[in-house]
């Protein structure tokens, strides 16, 4: 016999705005996911230590469909709002660069109190359950769900996506929020792959691999804002920071305008070392600027005079410009088997900003990277599952 269960709110999904979702939702809500652990991303961020938010979220951090989405959301519950929380719980955590936060111990510490939260709060958690069919009659949804070998029927008034993404499907990802939103009538925008690295094919892949480990600033472009951060060579093409920021702009075919020279710093100081070093080569100096390896493949690339005091003004500012406007055409990227984050999702349109209800459909709510809102690389992706968790929690 079929068991059946009766709650007043469920939330498909126990990762970051599911957990916080559940957290604000009421006592009694019912919280569902296929995993064997609740926020297994988290776990894995930030490399093990979460980078939890970001002090400067900024709508412009914010891709969406319509840019204005997610500001009432961010507005009512803030970077502050979720600092204050993990500093209630007692975590310790740090600014490490650009405004990003991290626990100084391990993400486990956020996972922990998500928990503790959901606990207070009076929800419960069923791990290791699949998501059968889901019906709503116009005032209930019905789910049907196996766990532990058995099935069972769930009703509830409420419904909340909260399953993410498409991103790193290894870890459970998949695509239950779309199809469900679909089946509501929600229209789903085109996904694909954000903050992810580049790959590249043929003779531009063999001149990266060479360079593969290299590490150096850079400011990196695709067709959005530039991004200064590090970027890394590796055997399939181009990665790090400022490259995983400007993937998320990047169409296929588009090219990448890189400047390994964000500082402007090297024209000058081969300028200067001409009059005083004019005996030396110039990858030395150019060394004292870019990783050795990297040096030496530009000049390969660019070749000048052996000694720095032959090198004309217009050696040098051909080089310089190589150096500032480097374009790429990347062959694709390494997809969702690495990306950070799912570009695009179940359209704004069909919801409200303030509640994240669908706006059709009586108690259906979608929250958290199923709905086309991605933040930047650098904490702004758990702030947008915490803001958009906690308000539709709280219009529940
Ligand atoms: P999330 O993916 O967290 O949770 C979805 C839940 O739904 C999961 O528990 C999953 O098991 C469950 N689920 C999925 N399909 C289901 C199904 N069919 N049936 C039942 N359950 C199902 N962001 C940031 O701000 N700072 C950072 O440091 C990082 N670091 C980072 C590292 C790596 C490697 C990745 C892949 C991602 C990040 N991110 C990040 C992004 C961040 O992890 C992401 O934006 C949030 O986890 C999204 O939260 P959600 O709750 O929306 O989805």
């Amino acid at each position: 016999m079929t068991k059946s269960t009766r709650v007043p709110v469920v939330i498909l999904g126990a990762g970051a705005a599911g957990m916080m979702c559940a957290a604000h939702a009421g006592p009694g809500t019912l919280v569902l996911d296929h995993a064997k652990a609740p926020g297994e991303k988290i776990r894995i961020s930030g490399g093990g230590r979460c980078n939890f938010t970001n002090m400067q979220c900024d709508p412009e951090a914010f891709l969406s469909g319509n840019p204005h989405f997610a500001k009432s959301a961010l507005s009512r519950y803030t970077q502050w709002d979720f600092l204050d929380l993990v500093q209630r719980h007692g975590i310790p955590w740090h600014e490490k660069t650009l405004g990003q936060l991290f626990c100084d111990r391990s993400a486990r510490d956020i996972i922990d109190m998500l928990r503790t939260e959901m606990e207070r709060a009076g929800a419960e958690l069923w791990l290791r359950t699949e998501i059968g069919e889901v019906s709503h009659d116009g005032t209930q949804f019905r789910l049907q769900v196996e766990r532990e070998g058995r099935r069972q029927t769930i009703t509830c008034d409420r419904l909340v996506l909260a399953t993410g993404g498409l991103s790193i499907p290894k870890m459970g990802a998949s695509g239950l929020a779309y199809r469900l939103a679909r089946q509501f009538g929600l229209p789903v925008t085109e996904t694909r792959p954000g903050l992810v690295p580049f790959t590249f094919s043929g003779a531009p892949l063999e001149a990266l691999k060479a360079l593969a480990g290299v590490s150096t600033p850079a400011r990196v472009r695709a067709d959005g804002p530039a991004f200064d951060e590090a970027l890394l060579f590796t055997h399939r093409g181009l990665s790090g920071p400022a490259v995983l920021q400007a993937s998320s702009y990047w169409r296929e075919g588009q090219s990448v305008t890189i400047d390994l020279d964000p500082d402007g710093a090297v024209l000058p100081a081969l300028r200067a070392a001409r009059g005083t070093e004019g005996r030396r080569g110039p990858a030395t100096v150019l060394g004292r600027h870019l990783p050795a390896r990297l040096a030496q493949a530009v000049l390969e690339d660019a070749p000048l005079p052996a000694r720095l005091g032959d090198c004309s003004d217009r050696d040098l500012d051909v080089l310089a410009a190589r150096l500032s406007d480097w374009r790429v055409t990347p062959a694709g990227t390494e997809g969702y088997r690495t990306a950070e984050v799912t570009l695009g999702g179940i359209d704004t349109g069909a919801l409200d900003s303030k509640t994240m209800a669908a706006r059709d459909v009586p108690g259906l709510y979608a929250i958290g990277e199923a709905v086309d809102v991605t933040g930047w690389l650098g904490g702004y992706n758990f702030q947008w599952a915490w803001s958009s968790g906690w308000a539709a929690g709280h219009a529940i």
